[in-house]
């Protein structure tokens, strides 16, 4: 079963409520959550605070991206605010596997994100260690970016790397995700698509959640 993570990031500021409402209508699995701290990545999005607001709904689990440097600092703090899954860029950490732990300790799924750059060979060392793997399709940072194909390969990568190893997880792809791509992304083996700016663009957002399922 294919889940869909409408990502906060592109919703309206103003009607951050009306956001997660339109994404639980529209049959929604998972709110994604960009944090970003203007370090690992250009930009500066939210935190915590707002966080905490989204999961105290009770709306939808929180899917918390964190793209910030030494990730460790904070999982505690996004855990307590309610995320059901914390992903740690393994570019942005020295120690991966302890983040990784880290993490699980506070009950909540654990996941790595990877750069459109990075191998997926790193995962290798931590295969057992993670609930998720997140596949960046675009340079992160910003919204509304078109997707980069050499990028998509990485999820067959590692789909096989899992199989081979018996290991299960999910495979998120985050970035670029639209209707048009969704097939070819779940085809390779995604099985959790992240959707921003296409999905607060689509008109009519319960058949968009459809069709990326599909
Ligand atoms: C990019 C973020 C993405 C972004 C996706 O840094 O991690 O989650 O919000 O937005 P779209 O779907 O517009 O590419
Ligand atoms: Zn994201």
């Amino acid at each position: 079963m294919i889940k869909v993570a409408p990502s906060l990031l592109a919703a309206d500021y103003l009607k951050i409520g009306e956001g997660i409402r339109r994404a639980k209508d529209a049959g929604a699995d998972w709110l994604h959550f960009d944090v970003m701290d203007g370090m690992f990545v250009p930009n500066i999005s939210f935190g915590q605070g707002i966080l905490k607001a989204a999961a105290g709904s009770g709306l939808l689990p929180c899917d918390a991206h964190l793209m910030i440097e030494k990730p460790e600092r904070y999982i505690e703090e996004f855990a307590a605010a309610g995320a059901r899954v914390i992903t740690v860029h393994a570019e942005a950490t020295n120690h991966l596997n302890r983040a990784l732990h880290q993490i699980r300790e506070c009950g909540c799924l654990a996941g790595v994100a990877l750069n459109p750059a990075t191998s997926p060979d790193c995962l290798r060392y931590v295969l057992g260690d993670f609930d998720l793997a997140l596949v960046m399709t675009v340079n992160p940072g910003f919204g509304g970016q078109k997707l980069i194909p050499s990028a998509v390969e990485k999820i067959a990568e590692i789909d096989r790397m899992l199989k081979a190893a018996g290991v299960k997880a999910e495979i998120e792809v985050d970035g670029g995700v639209n209707e048009a791509n969704a097939a070819e992304l779940t085809g390779k083996g995604a099985t959790v698509l992240v959707a921003g700016s296409a999905f607060f663009r689509a008109q009519d957002g319960a058949a968009f959640v459809r069709n990326l399922k599909k």
